[in-house]
C-alpha cells in the first residue's frame, strides 16, 4: 500500500529531519538513475528501525531496506511506500578478543564493506580481501550474496539477526542460511514467504589469521586489477549480468558481440568491461533499461545464451 495523509503525518512526526518525501532515488544509487521514493526514512537508532517496521506492517505498507545502493536500479516511476535508509543505525562494529582462536567480527548491516576490509587488513583477518572495492555495505552484501571470483560473503557468515516483517527478532545460524551464487534463500518456512523481506540488523562473520603484509600485497594486487579492468569511477551498479553457465562470462560474450562502447541516450555499455553498463551523466532508468535489453537479445541471438540480470530492479 502506498502512503496516505495519516501516514505521511505520522512518519513527519515520528522522524522530523529524517524523513523525505517523494524523494529522487538517483540521489541514493551508484548509478545515479531512478524516480522517487515516496518516502525516504533514515533512522537514527535501532529502536526507531523497529518501530517504523511494526508501523509499516500494522498498516500494511510495504518497505524496502537500502544499503549503500550500489547493486540496484530504481525504474523512473520509483518506488512505492517506504525506503528504509541503514547506514546510520545499523553501522556498529565488534571484534572479538583479539588472542582468539577463531577471530569473528559482528558488524551492523549498514556498516560499510570498505571499512570493514580495511579494518580485517590492519588487524590481520583474512577472508574479506575479496570485498576490495566492491562499494555497499554488509547488510546488501549479505542479501545479494556479493563476491567475485576469489570469495562471497556466504564464505564468512556465521550467523544473522534478523528484524522480521512482523517485528519480531530472529537469529540464522549459517546452517540455515542457503547461499549460492550472488543469492541468498531464506529458510522454506511461512514466517519467510510474506511479501517483504526481512531485513538483516548484523551478521558475525568468521575470519582467519594471516600475516598482514601478506594481506596487504594481495590487498594491493587486487586493488589494482579491480582499476585496470573495470571502470573504477564510473556511476554504474557493477556487473549487470550474471555470469552464464559455461567458459565464458557475460563480460566476455558482451564484448565479442561487439557491443562495448554501445550507447541509448546517456547509458553506453562500457569499454573498459562490457558487463558494466555506466551513466555518462543524465541516463535515465529507461535508457539503461533499453540498453540491457539490447545487449540481452544480442547475446541471445549471437550465442544462444540468455543473460540472467545481477542488479536488482526495483520499483
Ligand atoms: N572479459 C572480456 N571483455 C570484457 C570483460 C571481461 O573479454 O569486457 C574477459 C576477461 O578478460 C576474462 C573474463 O572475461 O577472461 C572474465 O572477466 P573478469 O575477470 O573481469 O571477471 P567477470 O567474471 O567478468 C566477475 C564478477 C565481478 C568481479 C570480477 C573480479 C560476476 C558477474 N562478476 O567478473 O563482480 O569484480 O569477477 O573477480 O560474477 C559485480 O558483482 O558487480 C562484479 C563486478
Amino acid at each position: 500500500m502506498s502512503l496516505d495523509r495519516t501516514a505521511r503525518a505520522w512518519l513527519a512526526d515520528t522522524f522530523a529531519g529524517n524523513v523525505r518525501f517523494e524523494e529522487p532515488m538517483s540521489r541514493h544509487t551508484s548509478f545515479r538513475v531512478g524516480g522517487p521514493a515516496e518516502a525516504l526514512v533514515r533512522p537514527a537508532e535501532k529502536d526507531d528501525l523497529v518501530r517504523l517496521v511494526r508501523w509499516a506492517a500494522e498498516q500494511g505498507i510495504d518497505y524496502m531496506p537500502l544499503g549503500a545502493g550500489s547493486n540496484i536500479l530504481v525504474r523512473q516511476t520509483g518506488i512505492r511506500g517506504l525506503v528504509i535508509a541503514l547506514d546510520s543505525c545499523l553501522d556498529v562494529i565488534r571484534e572479538n578478543d583479539a588472542a582468539a582462536a577463531e577471530p569473528r567480527i559482528t558488524a551492523g548491516a549498514g556498516v560499510n564493506l570498505s571499512g570493514l576490509c580495511a579494518r580485517a587488513l590492519k588487524n590481520g583477518l583474512k577472508g574479506l580481501n575479496f570485498a576490495l572495492g566492491i562499494p555497499g555495505t554488509v547488510g546488501g552484501g549479505i542479501r545479494v550474496n556479493a563476491g567475485t571470483r576469489d570469495g562471497c560473503m556466504g564464505d564468512l557468515v556465521e550467523s544473522i539477526t534478523l528484524l522480521m516483517p512482523q517485528g519480531s527478532f530472529r537469529r540464522l545460524a549459517k546452517t540455515e542460511l542457503f547461499f549460492s551464487y550472488r543469492k541468498l534463500d531464506w529458510p522454506a518456512e511461512p514466517a519467510f514467504w510474506a511479501n517483504r523481506d526481512p531485513i538483516i540488523l548484523e551478521a558475525a562473520l568468521g575470519f582467519q589469521r594471516a600475516d598482514k603484509q601478506d594481506l596487504q600485497k594481495e590487498a594491493q594486487q587486487i586493488m589494482r586489477e579491480r582499476k585496470t579492468h573495470q571502470p573504477w569511477t564510473a556511476k554504474s551498479a557493477g556487473c549487470i549480468f550474471k555470469n552464464p553457465a559455461g567458459e565464458r562470462s557475460a563480460g566476455q560474450l558482451i564484448d565479442m558481440a561487439g557491443l562495448k562502447g554501445k550507447r541509448i541516450g546517456d547509458a553506453q555499455v562500457s569499454t573498459r568491461h562490457a558487463n558494466f553498463i555506466i551513466n555518462k551523466g543524465q541516463a535515465t532508468a529507461d535508457d539503461v533499461l533499453a540498453l540491457m535489453d539490447l545487449v540481452r537479445s544480442t547475446v541471445s541471438q549471437r550465442y544462444q545464451i540468455q543473460l540472467e540480470t545481477e542488479v536488482r530492479i526495483v520499483g
